[in-house]
């Protein structure tokens, strides 16, 4: 009896380090069809509800297109733009006027209905920016996926986002600290032939260019082009009236935001540099003929980047809602193992949310409760509420905490 205890003491130790353990691994990588088996129609899913969206109303392409940008420069690609709460990424100046959450959100719903607790934001987010810049008649690329949800969102981290009047070399320091090379800056920043931008960005160059003097013009705005600039944003005028970044070709996704480049006619600082700096200058011209091909370098540059800091095996979550972390599974700690059978395992387990609570991620408190699990014979879990909380966190299937269950049983 003694010794059966000391037993099932052993077992559940084995069982506490194999689950943190495996709750530590990270990085074991995205690929492509992840979900091929799980939820074969979630890349139609997330296809067709993009599409409806942009139907009634195209700006959400370039949105959702900067939006991933945004999610995977600050804590890699694991969907921390979509937390709200106060001080989280969302609120912080540079990521304001982000917009398409609608669209992720409406993804995730019906995601949820068709493979519920499979389908992470993260993942949503890189199909759906790829789907957006297909719409403007732009590249199509293969996204591989299996990322998973990060908990952690911080208005402050937003300090690596590269900002408009950062210099060449600032702009490069930033990218390469994510694994991304200068051809990578020069093609991911041709995202700008999508989209607008809000006069505030930019007025300052046409109006008072304080590097050069007081209400000095930047001398590299073509001359010819700066009556037409002035005209849409005018002096002292409405800093957020948004005017396109590729000027005349604002909807499609071509290279003559490159062009415009190489006439003086860049709209933001940071862009119009990449033709003043020799370095970046150089892929400016290749993408404008001189030897490479600007939609098939924007796929694969997407592809490193969407892969940047990406959690995947038992890292992070499956968020059940794309606009919460802390609802998911945390660390498992087993505290007893017993009644153990050949098909099906009993254990209790003590839930941790894995959450910061000083972050404010959750809406309320971070809670903390307690289960009875049981395992079916597919191994799936069954739990029931042994403090009933209706705040706390619904239990699902945990994926990749079958190994050590299946020690349990041959402990047993
Ligand atoms: C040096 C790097 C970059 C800087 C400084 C920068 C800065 C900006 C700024 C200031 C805006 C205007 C925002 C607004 O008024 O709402 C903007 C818009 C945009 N950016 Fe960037 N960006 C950079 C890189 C990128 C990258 C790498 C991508 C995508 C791969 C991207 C995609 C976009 C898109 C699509 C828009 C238009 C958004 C819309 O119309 O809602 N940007 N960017």
């Amino acid at each position: 009896m003694a010794s059966g205890h000391s037993n099932q003491i052993f077992i559940s130790f084995t069982f506490l380090l194999i689950a943190l353990g495996a709750y530590l691994v990270h990085g074991q990588g995205t690929r492509v069809g992840f979900y091929s088996t799980t939820c074969p129609t979630a890349e139609s899913i997330i296809r067709s509800t993009v599409q409806t969206h942009f139907r009634s109303n195209p700006t959400i392409a370039p949105g959702l297109l900067r939006m991933l940008f945004h999610d995977c420069f600050v804590q890699g690609c694991d969907a921390s733009i979509l937390i709200d709460g106060s001080n989280t990424e969302k609120t912080a100046g540079p990521n304001l006027l982000l917009r398409g959450y609608e669209v992720i959100t409406d993804a995730k719903t019906k995601l949820e209905a068709a493979c519920p607790g499979i389908v992470s934001c993260a993942d949503i987010l890189a199909l759906a920016a790829r789907d957006s810049v297909v719409l403007t008649n732009g590249p199509s690329w293969v996204v591989p996926t299996g990322r998973r949800d990060g908990r952690v969102s911080l208005a402050s981290d937003t300090a690596n986002l590269p900002g408009f009047t950062d210099s060449i070399a600032v702009q490069k320091q930033k990218f390469s600290a994510l694994g991304l090379n200068t051809q990578d800056l020069v093609a991911l920043v041709g995202g700008h032939t999508i989209g607008t931008s809000a006069c505030q960005f930019f007025s300052y160059r046409m109006y008072n260019y304080t590097k050069v003097g007081n209400g000095v013009v930047d001398p590299s705005i073509n001359p010819a082009f700066l009556p037409q600039l002035r005209a849409l944003c005018p002096q002292n005028g409405d800093g957020t009236k948004r005017i396109a970044m590729d000027t005349g070709s604002p909807n499609k996704f071509d290279t003559s935001y490159f062009a415009n480049l190489r006439s003086g006619r860049g709209i933001l600082e940071s862009d119009q540099m990449l033709w003043t700096d020799a370095s970046t200058k150089t892929f400016v011209q290749r993408f404008l003929g001189a030897g490479l091909n600007f939609n098939l370098e924007f796929g694969k540059s997407m592809v490193k980047m969407s892969n940047i800091g990406v959690k995947t095996g038992n890292a992070g979550e499956i968020r059940k809602g794309c606009d919460a972390a802390c609802n998911g599974v945390g660390v498992w700690l087993l505290l007893a193992c017993d009644g153990v059978t050949r098909r099906a395992a009993r254990a209790m387990l003590l839930f941790l949310p894995a959450c910061d609570s000083a972050s404010s991620l959750c809406h309320g408190p971070c809670l903390c409760g307690l289960w009875a699990v049981s395992i079916n014979a597919d191994f799936s879990l069954q739990a029931t509420d042994l403090v009933a909380d209706s705040r706390l966190p619904p239990i699902r299937r945990v994926q990749g905490d079958l190994g050590f269950f299946l020690d349990c049983e041959s402990g047993g």
